[in-house]
């Protein structure tokens, strides 16, 4: 050691020591001092910014995005099928349009669907899962117009008077909760059961 450094040292030096090991008061590096110090102005921005000022926390602007999803949805659905609700909600409990709509099913729809709705080439109808809709008359109305038919399930809006439709609806939706041995497993996402009143908006 230089005796340069040595009085370096010295000026350093503070009182304190310990068996013969003394301590130093080095200044702290630039680069630790820049990183230390802008740290705590990033902190006190970033705590007026969310905390103090309310700004929107990622669960906000998950939600957010969600809402656009989902209105987008709901409007895509809405245009496929003008679906009168009302009407629906006024028939779809009749035993006579019901018995309809089953022999409706049997001959259109039960080859895939199986029996009750049950499932086999075609999803479970009667438990609250669906992979094209909501479960309600609202968004499953227009997914049967339409159909999938690169998943299989032909389009019946040029197939099927609109009216029938609504008759083979009821009888599909009737058959919600009912249970059939060998029923096809659970397909898609949950949806709380529909009811009456409860519009589309409801689900979001
Ligand atoms: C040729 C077979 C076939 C016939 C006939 C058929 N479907 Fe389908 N259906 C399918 C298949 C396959 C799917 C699933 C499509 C996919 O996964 O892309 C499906 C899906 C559905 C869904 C959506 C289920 C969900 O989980 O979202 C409904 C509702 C439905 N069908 C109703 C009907 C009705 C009502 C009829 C009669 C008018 C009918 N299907 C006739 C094969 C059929």
């Amino acid at each position: 050691m230089s005796h340069d450094d040595k009085n370096k040292e010295n000026e350093l030096e503070l009182d304190h020591e310990y068996d013969g090991i003394k301590e130093l008061d080095n200044p702290l590096p630039r680069w630790w001092l820049i990183s230390f110090y802008g740290a705590i102005i990033f902190g006190i921005c970033y705590f007026f910014y969310y905390v103090v000022g309310g700004a929107p926390t990622l669960r906000d602007e998950y939600n957010k995005e969600q809402e656009v999803h989902h209105a987008v949805r709901a409007e895509y659905l809405a245009k496929l099928g003008a679906f009168d609700v009302e009407h629906f909600e006024k028939i779809y409990t009749n035993e006579s349009v019901i018995q309809y709509g089953e022999s409706l099913y049997v001959a259109n729809c039960m080859s895939c669907h199986a029996d009750g709705g049950k499932g086999d080439i075609g999803p479970n109808l009667t438990d609250r899962f669906w992979l094209f809709s909501f479960g309600n008359p609202e968004t499953v109305y227009p997914f049967i117009l339409s159909g999938n038919p690169n998943g299989g399930m032909p389009s019946w809006s040029d197939k099927i008077e609109k009216e029938d439709i609504y008759a083979i609806l009821a009888y599909v939706l009737n058959q919600q909760g009912k249970t059939y041995e060998n029923a096809k497993q659970e397909e898609g996402n949950e949806f709380p059961p529909w009811k009456p009143g409860m519009r589309t908006e409801d689900y979001f």
